[in-house]
């Protein structure tokens, strides 16, 4: 087994622009990853917004919970200029306006919509994800993920065909058995796990390992032979050069 990984940039190319903004997406476009990962919570008037933390304050200019929040509150605030004072003024797009740009012409990326679920229990989040999925028949092209196991169970009920990851950090000893329990047909770990006779065992019982976050290129030789479906990074142009 020596298959090839797919590279995903983490967050968009957010090791050179501001995370999980327009212009992180788009650069991962341009560098012809084969896909992107972003991060969704949901605002208190329900809106799917793209951010990594829970909080505004580590990427925006301003300060609060974003499920205090109405998106009217959040869309014009300064995602950009905490990064680089050249990217200020990026906005914190919802998950409509990514897909709305990812079904343009030219662009095949596959996009793989995490679930910051794991803190906040955010009500009907999973129905509205797969709502707007459907909405913009991205079912082929969305892979659903989240380190909250019960909200794969449900995504999996929900629509069983789009894929779904359970997310893992470290090295649990029961990640397969939670992924064969709540039905996903993948697991999303780190380079330890998939190298490790877990990720081997895992592999074996048929699951795709997808792996985050890989920034070191030389690496990708033994996620190869491992045979791993998906390489993050935050700097996908270190993996696909020539
Ligand atoms: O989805 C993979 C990875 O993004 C999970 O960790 O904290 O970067 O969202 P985090
Ligand atoms: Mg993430």
């Amino acid at each position: 087994m020596n298959r090839k990984a797919k590279i995903f940039a983490h967050r968009g190319v957010s090791g050179h622009y501001p995370e999980n903004t327009m212009a992180a997406f788009q650069a991962a476009l341009e560098a012809g990853a084969d896909g992107i990962e972003l991060d969704v919570q949901m605002s208190k008037d329900g809106k799917l917004v793209i951010i990594h933390d829970e909080a505004l304050d580590r990427t925006t200019n301003s300060t609060g919970y974003i499920k205090d929040l109405t998106y009217d509150e959040i869309r014009n605030l300064d995602a950009g200029g905490w990064f680089a004072e050249a990217n200020a003024g990026e906005a914190i797009p919802d998950l409509g306006a990514v897909f709305q740009w990812a079904v343009r012409n030219g662009n095949e990326l596959l996009i793989n919509v995490e679930l910051k679920n794991d803190l906040i229990d955010y009500p009907d989040l999973e129905e509205k994800v797969i709502e707007l999925v459907k909405k913009y028949r991205l079912e082929n092209r969305v892979i659903l993920s989240s380190f909250n196991a019960e909200s794969m169970r449900k995504a999996r009920e929900l629509h069983p065909s789009i894929q779904t990851g359970y997310l893992i950090s470290g090295m649990p000893e029961n990640a397969l058995e939670v992924a064969k329990k709540i039905g996903v047909n993948s697991i999303h770990c780190e380079e330890t796990y998939a190298l490790s006779e877990f990720g081997r065992e895992a592999s074996e019982a048929g699951f795709t390992l997808r792996v985050y976050t890989v920034n070191d290129e030389t690496r990708s030789e033994f996620l190869n032979k491992s045979g791993v479906e998906v390489i993050m990074t935050d700097f996908p142009e270190r993996f696909l050069k020539k």
